[in-house]
């Protein structure tokens, strides 16, 4: 742990600047929105603290909380004649917060428990870093500078999520998370208490679920999908802990966003309760990752009732105005087989048409139906962006994950959306390309930079359209961390990223100053004993940006190079497998290389070998998802520098045929010719057709294998 004095460099920043009142920067995280730092300091170690009666209950405790943290880290028990004030001040926006200090006097204002929240962490994060868990060194400076700090938010819903079906966190745990959440002024938490992996929600009204769905029997092991590990794994949180861990977030500002997935992800649903599955199982939770066929009926009532009585107990427990329903990856065919599904279907007149088919239309019809519930109850809800696929209502809330094209739409049709796009906000990603020296993850590549670059007002979208994006989030899905530890790696500090994009204005966003800033952040989490990632620290995310990522031709036993990085994944990304001569096991997940949002595939190999064809292989064209690409161009080279053109090929839009869900694409060269350097450029199709639900934005690429003969 590294105890560190207030010391003047720590307010380098400060010191520069305080010569009377400029705008500034101070060493905080989120960036406040407008800082003017003056001559000279006030000192808490004189201080006594003075509560504005009008305070609510709430703010008052939060702010007596302060005075106790800094008691207790100090050990300065005496009152001094420098005065800290509380002061209810209800001309200031809910969630804005004042900071006015002098030499003499510090006042933090609001109107509201979370701008009280967000004026105390403001002021944590200049205090020493041994405010966060003393004791403090002696002769450690309890002072801050003088200034006047005027801060509030740029989005209203301020996220994170944890997936806690696939692994499960303690109540201790799930706490210490909502600290960091305070710390960096997020708001909401996302908690992912469903999925096929297993149930952790105890509802009183339909024990088996947690009986039974909250059980697995063994969990794949690593990356293999046939393997189990043999351990029963699970547990679930009592009604009593939720009510606990609400209080607890509310206490910092935090809302908690209970999500229930449907109608995919329910696996452990019909595992406790077979007869709401569409063939009547048996169904186990499951012990390995992915997307699941089978899920609940929508054909069958008795769904409607569980869910009714489910989201009954969920609403007594979260009293959050929005309560998501999922709506992601929930495949149709059993639905398609079932003769209830195709009942509901007929009976309620969903037919296929040229945007979707009737069983998009029965989700929707799912969704809508729970969402009439708790609409009756005075919620709302949001849901996956896949919820646009068929007939959603105009009030659901659509939470953007598959890149920004869902949230864009969403925003287009007047609805509101709140941007997860995987491609900046997905904390299971990896952090480095150094994928070896890394915790297992699921795939991608996002690192803290790219996190940082993140801007959620989309360029095609109007005024109008950017006030319906009401925040943004990232998501931390569990399938590879096991350990609590594990979440704070991944989240730490992509969090310190993410809560800049969420709360500062572009103008006010820097990433110089925002590094410069971590270091302040990494003193604290030494002091909290918490993990993080240190790529950015010591220089191994600017390397490794500054060189191409490569990967070994196992076939050949050459390194490639990806001279196109892709900055943007989907979710397993795993290049060296591009040339390992293995066809994918052609499920959603086996590309190796997948661009996103309209990027090519460049890759260049040292072969030194007669070449007569290059084939790419692509993952077909499934339903909604364009896979595949329209152009591939083949070039050689003597230095690996500067390439010849050797051929290239044009697609039809709808390639070459399909076999085994893989579509393969061919170029022979007129000439076959020794190459020592051979270079592979495909193209993907610049934008989604009209049928699509993100029309318009670019699509994506998603090449298996890449051979040469
Ligand atoms: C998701 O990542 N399936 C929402
Ligand atoms: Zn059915």
């Amino acid at each position: 742990m590294i105890f560190r004095k207030k010391s003047l460099s720590i307010l380098l920043c400060a010191a520069l600047l305080s010569a009377c009142g400029n705008t500034g920067s101070i060493q905080v995280i989120p960036q406040p929105a407008e800082v003017s730092l003056h001559r000279g300091e006030f000192d808490f170690s004189k201080a006594r603290f003075a509560y504005d009666s009008s305070m609510d209950e709430a703010s008052l405790n939060y702010a007596k909380g302060f005075e106790r943290c800094f008691r207790q880290a100090s050990g300065i028990a005496g009152e001094g004649e420098n005065e800290v004030r509380f002061i209810y001040d209800i001309s200031l926006p809910c969630e804005a917060y004042e900071i006015s200090s002098t030499r003499s006097s510090l006042e933090m204002r609001a109107s509201s428990l979370n701008g009280f929240v967000y004026a105390v962490q403001t002021l944590k994060q200049l205090l020493p870093a041994a405010i966060w868990g003393g004791p403090a060194e002696d002769g450690t400076e309890w002072t801050v500078p003088a200034m006047e700090i005027s801060d509030s938010p740029r989005f209203s819903y301020r996220g994170l999520h944890l997936d806690c079906s696939r692994h499960m966190f303690s109540v201790e745990e799930i706490c210490s998370l909502l600290d960091l959440m305070e710390m960096h002024k997020l708001n909401r938490f996302h908690w992912h208490l469903t999925d096929d992996q297993g149930w952790r929600i105890e509802i009183k009204s339909h024990p088996r679920l947690t009986q039974v769905g909250a059980w697995r029997d063994g969990t794949m092991v690593g990356k293999d999908f046939g393997s189990n590990d043999g351990v029963r794994y699970g547990g679930y949180y009592t009604q009593e802990e939720l009510h606990y861990v609400v209080e607890y977030a509310a206490a910092r500002g935090i809302t908690i966003v209970p999500e229930i997935d449907l109608p995919g992800h329910t696996q452990a649903v019909i595992a406790a309760y077979p007869e709401l599955g569409c063939n009547g199982g048996p169904f186990e939770v499951l012990t390995k990752w992915g997307v699941s066929d089978d899920v609940i009926c929508a054909g069958n009532d008795k769904v409607f009732e569980l869910l009714e009585d489910v989201f009954g107990e969920l609403i007594d427990i979260f009293p959050s105005e929005y309560i998501h329903i999922g709506g992601d990856e929930c495949p149709k065919t059993i639905w398609k087989k079932c003769p209830k599904c195709q009942a509901r279907i007929k009976a309620l007149g969903l037919k296929d048409d040229e945007h979707f088919k009737a069983e998009d239309y029965l989700q929707s019809y799912v969704m809508n139906r729970v969402e009439s519930f708790l609409n009756d109850h005075g919620r709302r809800i949001i849901g996956w962006d896949e919820i646009l696929e068929g007939n959603i209502s105009e009030s659901a809330t659509v939470m953007s994950w598959r890149g920004a094209a869902g949230g864009i739409k969403a925003a287009q049709s007047g609805r509101n959306a709140i941007m997860t796009p995987n491609i900046f906000c997905y904390f299971d990603y990896y952090q480095s390309r150094d994928q070896e020296n890394e915790p297992l993850a699921i795939g991608g590549y996002l690192p803290v930079n790219r996190v940082y670059s993140y801007e959620p007002f989309d360029e095609q979208m109007s005024p109008e359209e950017c006030s319906h994006i009401l925040g943004v989030q990232a998501n931390v899905w569990t399938e590879y961390i096991t350990e609590f530890k594990g979440v704070e790696y991944m989240i730490l500090p992509r969090l310190d990223a993410l809560s800049e994009v969420q709360w500062c204005k572009p103008e006010n966003k820097d990433f110089e100053r925002f590094r410069a800033s971590l270091a302040n952040m990494r003193n604290i989490y030494d002091v909290l004993s918490v993990n993080y990632a240190t790529h950015i620290f010591d220089g191994r995310m600017d390397e490794e940006q500054r060189a191409l990522p490569s990967v070994t031709h196992k076939a050949l036993g050459k390194k490639a190079v990806l001279l196109s990085e892709p900055h943007s994944s989907y979710r397993f990304h795993a290049p060296a497998e591009l040339l390992d001569g293995k066809r994918g096991d052609k499920t959603f997940s086996s590309g190796a290389w997948i661009g996103f949002e309209g990027e090519p595939l460049v890759l260049a190999v040292q072969l030194n070998k007669r070449v007569d064809s290059v084939t790419i292989e692509c993952l077909s064209d499934k339903g909604n998802y364009i896979f595949a690409p329209v152009s591939m161009k083949v070039s050689a080279s003597e230095d690996g520098e500067h390439y010849t053109e050797l051929g290239h090929l044009e697609f039809a839009a709808e390639g070459p045929d399909d076999t085994d869900g893989i579509k393969s694409y061919t170029l022979t060269l007129d000439e076959p010719c020794k190459v020592k350097w051979l270079k592979i450029e495909a193209a993907t199709i610049d934008a989604l057709p009209a049928w699509h639900p993100g029309a318009g934005a670019k699509a994506f690429l998603f090449v298996d294998e890449v051979i040469v003969n």
